[in-house]
């Protein structure tokens, strides 16, 4: 009977046949292991040379790497091994036969692994990091919907340049200029004075030249968007949320966190609620710790964020930014006119912000005007203004940069192996 390697455990003692790719393989004059993977996940086939016909073991002494095949062997369960299970091969049939494939179980350097990315992503940490991802955005879904958010879908396409056009990519929309998305958020605010809560996920684009660990030139970021709610309680969605998809993915990703050697102590300290910092607090501390490089009113660089990271074993949100540095749409602090009702999440470990979330600015005027001191036209944004102007409410959202945090869960030194075919400042290929 035909099965996958996930369902093995159904087969104890069956004969059970497997469509798979070879990963690796070890043999000797008796016995040949042959390291099987079909996508579901990884086992290995152990062939004796004494209890198989004799084809089959010369055909397991000479398959290649990567060759493609139909395995048949009987299930055993193996403490050995990390999995549980292997396979006791009794018949092995080449599909097709891989010459030469170009990723060997030797060293390779990254930009090598870059460009044979549509082959890297075979590899078992690869393997385990796009399942663990694929957690994520599973325990996502689960999350919003299962506390009453709509799932909203913002155009990726827009005709406006919403915080500027320093970021975006343009393009031609016919006869008009259009961009982009850097952002759903707009919309989503439209969204959310329809259905109240609401959460985007999707592709976003920005056109920075950066080149760090931390930056994607495309990227998915989840957006929600909240009706009624005010700065506090937006930060505790936002630890809510993080705390569950780390919780889920300790759940149900443990033999991937086991392949990548992540250490699930610290994750398993992920809960809520998380610590807050405020931003004066923040530049006293760093100022304290020997940072003479940053004073009030400017932004952080990413060692100032590993800094302040470094004293928490959670993730810190960083609140009330000056007005100067955040973009137009943030609520002031009803009692000061020089910070925003915003926050950051910053990791732990040194993976940077995830979370990037604020009040909005819900008075009509104060829109306005804070849409004139950014320079931005108005009538670009007449749209987004109108919502201001029938039944107008406080609310609050935020974005979480899926790739970051899927590094930060796996334990990934970069973005770039976060996503299955990145693109970066210098690689649009493959
Ligand atoms: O802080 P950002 O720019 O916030 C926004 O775009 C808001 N409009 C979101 C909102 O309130 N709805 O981006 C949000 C998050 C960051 O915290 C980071 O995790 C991720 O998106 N991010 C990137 N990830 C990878 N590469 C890049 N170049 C990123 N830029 C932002
Ligand atoms: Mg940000």
């Amino acid at each position: 009977m035909k099965t996958t390697i996930k369902e093995v455990y159904k087969h104890v003692g069956e004969e059970v046949t497997i469509g798979a790719w070879i990963a690796n393989k070890r043999s000797s004059g008796k016995i040949a292991f042959l390291q099987l993977r079909d996508g579901s996940g990884f086992i290995q086939g152990v062939v004796v040379k004494a209890e198989v016909a004799e084809e089959v073991f010369q055909s397991a002494k000479s398959v290649t790497q990567e060759t493609s095949v139909y395995v048949t062997g009987i299930i055993r369960e193996d403490e050995r091994s990390p999995f549980g299970y292997e396979l006791g091969v009794t018949g092995l049939e080449v599909i097709h036969e891989a010459v030469d494939y170009p990723i060997t179980p030797k060293n390779h350097g990254t930009e090598f692994l870059m460009d044979n990315r549509h082959l890297w992503l075979r590899s078992k940490k690869q393997h385990a990091i796009m399942k663990i991802r694929n957690e994520v955005i599973r325990a996502t879904y689960e999350f919003f919907n299962e506390n009453g958010f709509v799932k909203v879908d913002p155009p990726i396409l827009t005709g406006s340049a919403p915080e500027g056009t320093s970021e975006l990519f343009a393009t031609k929309y016919f006869d008009e200029d259009a961009y982009l998305s850097q952002s759903g958020q707009l919309y989503m605010e439209a969204a959310a004075m329809a259905l109240g809560k609401v959460f985007s996920f999707g592709p976003t684009f920005r056109a920075e030249k950066s080149k760090t660990r931390r930056h994607l030139i495309e990227f998915w970021m989840i957006e929600p968007e909240m009706a009624f709610v005010e700065f506090d309680d937006n930060l505790k969605v936002q630890e809510e949320y993080v705390s569950y998809i780390v919780q889920a993915v300790l759940r149900n990703c443990k033999l991937e966190l086991g392949v990548l050697d992540r250490d699930v102590t610290k994750l398993e300290k992920i809960k809520a609620p998380f610590p807050r910092i405020s931003y004066d607090d923040a530049i006293k501390f760093l100022n304290e710790k020997g940072f003479d490089d940053i004073k009030w009113g400017d932004d952080f660089g990413s060692p100032h964020e590993t800094a302040i990271a470094e004293s928490y074993d959670m993730p810190v949100f960083i609140t009330h930014y000056p007005i100067g540095i955040k973009p137009f749409y943030m609520q002031p602090h009803p009692e000061r006119d020089d910070v925003v009702l915003c926050a950051d999440l910053i990791a732990p470990e040194g993976y940077g912000e995830i979370i990037g979330g604020s009040e909005r600015v819900h008075d009509f005027d104060l829109l306005k005007q804070r849409l004139e001191e950014h320079n931005l036209d108005s009538d670009a944004y007449k749209w987004y203004l109108e919502l201001r102007q029938y039944g107008s409410v406080p609310h609050s959202g935020f974005g979480l940069g899926l790739e970051r945090t899927v590094a930060w869960i796996s334990g990934t030194e970069h973005v770039r192996e976060a996503i299955p075919f990145p693109r970066l400042l210098n690689r649009l290929y493959p």
